[in-house]
């Protein structure tokens, strides 16, 4: 099939490049002329593992091209999807559909032939309902359907979500649309991934309540992790023996500084607007962006309590910047909080990250940045684990002991055992844990 893609960032990009190597013949559009011009030269604009030999193996074969001209691409498409950003509207929350009516609008002028216009940005219920009248009031008498496909990749596993999904949402108006959807999806379907077929505003819903129930999950642990601090649970243990419960599952209940990136945190709002537009507010999930909310900083001030309860002057190392490993993207990260109120507590900051260092300088606070995490920890007063990259997982405690001006490490994710990091002479703060090992646990550390 001839399918355009509008939008080529990390949905787009990835989904154009999946689709490619379908067997489609792929034309990925963005108004970014740098994003294009480096596309063509073979330069992926954003860290995605596997992405670049994905891309480049296609654009090889002749099935996958980047181009500025969204009137030739989409001319020229049976099927058109729409992967542009939709983040939360300054002032409000609500979801910012300018992107998206824009594209309609430039999309409805191009159209020649029946021709299906995919929305795969994650839009609030109804949007699809707008999206055709666009284009009905920008060309009337033109041939196309609406067809809703919300995108469930993560970033860091895009390439296998997008090729191996849990499932493939596809909500439809127009029953012309639901074989030629069947045909872009045929080598998943021959995988066995459900095919679910709704209609076009269930489809729309389906993608915010999934992010909002997983976001109520971390949101959830991490309450439950607090009271594991004041009462001496271990936090860990508790989501295991929950989510060994096959109804409540393991997935997403790893205690944290709070979620991020370029998705709950606007998605959740958004569904919460949603729900206050239609008079049938979203409470838990209104509760939920409040405790996120203010879980970030009080990372920030968790830091600070590790460090004595005054940084002012004091330097603090933190590994780890972008909202989760395996991705370069920094929107909405925990990070930018929690050095937020370290900066503002007077702290020195010095950052490191494996991939998200450019695009870190562009939202943090000024800081200083490190080329690696013992560059990081150097002379530091305290070393923060923000995100979980696997560099991260190994370090050399004699070392880090060595270098830093005092051994304190505050790991927010958990990735290491107290008395592991104890043994190496360091002071240890973490997420949901007892903070002196009592009973059974003192006496496994003292075997
Ligand atoms: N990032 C994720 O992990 C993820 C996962 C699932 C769903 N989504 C959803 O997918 C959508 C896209 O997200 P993203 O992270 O890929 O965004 P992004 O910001 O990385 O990419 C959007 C791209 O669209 C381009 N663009 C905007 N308007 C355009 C137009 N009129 N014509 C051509 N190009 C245009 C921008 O230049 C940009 O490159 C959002 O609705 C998001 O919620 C994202």
């Amino acid at each position: 099939m001839r399918i355009a893609i509008i939008g080529s960032g990390y949905v787009g990009l990835v989904s154009g490049a999946c689709l490619a190597d379908f067997g489609h013949h792929v034309t990925c559009v963005d108004l970014d002329e740098q994003k294009v011009s480096a596309l063509r030269a073979g330069r992926m604009p954003i860290y995605e593992p596997g992405l670049e030999p994905l891309v480049a193996g296609n654009v090889a074969d002749g099935r996958l091209s980047f181009t500025t001209d969204l009137d030739a691409a989409v001319a020229d498409a049976e099927v058109v999807f729409v992967a542009v950003g939709t983040p939360s509207r300054r002032g409000d929350g609500h979801a910012d559909l300018s992107f998206v009516h824009a594209a309609a609008a430039s999309i409805a002028a191009a159209l020649t032939g029946f021709t299906i216009v995919v929305t795969k940005s994650t839009v609030p219920v109804g949007t699809g309902d707008a999206v055709e009248r666009i284009i009905g009031e920008t060309r009337p008498g033109a041939d196309f359907a609406v067809v809703s496909n919300p995108e469930f990749l993560r970033e860091g596993s895009a390439i296998e979500d997008f090729k191996r999904p849990d499932r493939i949402v596809i909500g439809i108006e127009d029953e012309r649309a639901r074989e030629i959807m069947s045909e872009v999806y045929r080598p998943l379907y021959l995988n066995q991934a459900p095919l679910l077929f709704t209609d076009r505003r269930t489809a729309e819903l389906t993608k915010y309540a999934a992010n909002a129930f997983l976001a109520m999950k971390v949101a959830f642990i991490n309450e439950l992790a607090d009271l594991c601090e004041k009462t001496g649970a271990d936090v860990q243990d508790v989501a295991r023996g929950m989510g060994l419960d096959n109804r409540i599952g393991q997935k997403f209940l790893n205690a944290g500084p709070g979620y991020g990136g370029s998705c709950f945190p606007k998605d959740t709002l958004a569904l919460v607007k949603t729900g206050q537009d239609h008079d049938s507010p979203m409470r838990l999930v209104e509760t939920t962006v409040a405790i996120n909310e203010q879980r970030k900083r009080a990372m920030g001030r968790k830091v600070i309590a590790a460090c004595g309860g005054d940084v002012r002057g004091r330097t603090i190392g933190v590994l780890g910047l972008t909202f989760k490993p395996n991705t370069d993207d920094m929107r909405d990260s925990p990070a930018i909080a929690i050095i937020q109120a370290l900066v503002d507590a007077g702290a020195k900051v010095r950052g490191y990250d494996p991939e998200g260092m450019a695009a870190a300088r562009e939202v943090l606070a000024p800081i200083d940045y490190a080329d690696g995490p013992y560059s990081a920890a150097a002379g530091a007063d305290a070393l923060v684990l923000v995100t979980e990259w696997n560099e991260f997982r190994s370090l050399d405690f004699a070392k880090l002991k060595q270098d830093m001006a005092a051994p304190v490490l505050i790991d927010l994710r958990n990735v290491y055992r107290r008395h592991e990091v104890e043994a190496h002479g360091f002071a240890y703060e973490c997420i949901g844990k007892p903070a002196r090992l009592a009973g059974a646990g003192a006496r496994k550390a003292a075997e």
